[in-house]
């Protein structure tokens, strides 16, 4: 049956995923390099190395997460094509969020701060680790070696509901690290009002980016 795709509901949806997801971008940036010290992996600074830990896990796991979800509606070209831009904006992802990932270590290392304390750090680590696999777990299923017809019909359901359950931990991971983070500001008096609404906006559209991606795929 043909379908008529100016009728699909995501037409409407999906530029306003975008929208989110830049808003989101570019205000995760004003705040770290406008309000904190800025950002670099090989700095002297524990602080701009802990900032390239927010700004790449937003970029990585949860912006281009998210544009790959949306990629089969979005990337125009064959399903094969499409799979291979999925594929390759997953594995984009991955690699950010491990280098962002390193960089909170790094920061922890230089400070001498305990690891893995918070829930923040826990959500974090399970949503990296199962992301990994969901990736291998794809790769494996529909590009190389490839499954069966019938075990693909069958893994797709389920390889489509993990991936947009990875998008809302991601966020859920972003959402109590910006809380954590803010938190520790408001306690030591080290952020003004205008820096904390900052910091909630950040929030808010990250949380719009991922509801909006999730609709848009529905
Ligand atoms: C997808 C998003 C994110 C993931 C997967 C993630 C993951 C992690 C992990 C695994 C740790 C533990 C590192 C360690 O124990 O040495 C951590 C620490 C931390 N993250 Fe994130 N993070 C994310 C986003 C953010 C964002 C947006 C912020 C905002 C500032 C943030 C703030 C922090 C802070 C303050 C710590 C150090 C304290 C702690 O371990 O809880 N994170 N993160």
């Amino acid at each position: 049956m043909d379908i008529d795709r100016r009728m699909l509901p995501y037409r409407g949806i999906t530029p306003v995923a975008y929208l989110a997801g830049l808003v989101a971008l570019i205000l995760m940036l004003v705040w770290l390099l406008h309000y904190r010290e800025g950002l670099e992996y090989d700095s002297d600074n524990p602080y701009r190395v802990f900032n390239v830990h927010p700004f790449l896990m937003l970029f990585g796991l949860v912006y281009i997460a998210g544009h790959a979800i949306m990629a089969y509606k979005m990337v125009p070209g064959s399903h094969n094509v499409q799979k291979f831009v999925h594929m390759l904006q997953n594995l984009v992802a991955i690699c950010l969020g491990i280098i962002g990932i390193c960089a909170v270590f790094k920061f922890h290392d230089m400070l001498k701060i305990e690891d893995m304390y918070s829930l923040h750090s826990w959500i974090g680590i399970s949503t990296i680790c199962l992301f990994c696999f969901q990736w291998v777990f794809g790769f494996v299923t529909f590009m190389f070696p490839r499954a069966s017809t019938h075990t693909r019909v069958r893994a797709r359901p389920w390889h489509a509901a993990l991936g947009r359950a990875l998008l809302y931990m991601a966020i859920c991971a972003a959402l109590t690290g910006l809380m954590e983070k803010a938190t520790l500001l408001k306690q030591n008096n080290q952020a003004s009002q205008r820096e904390l609404h900052l910091v909630n906006f950040t929030g808010l559209s990250i949380l719009l980016f991922g509801i909006f991606v999730d609709l848009s795929v529905a």
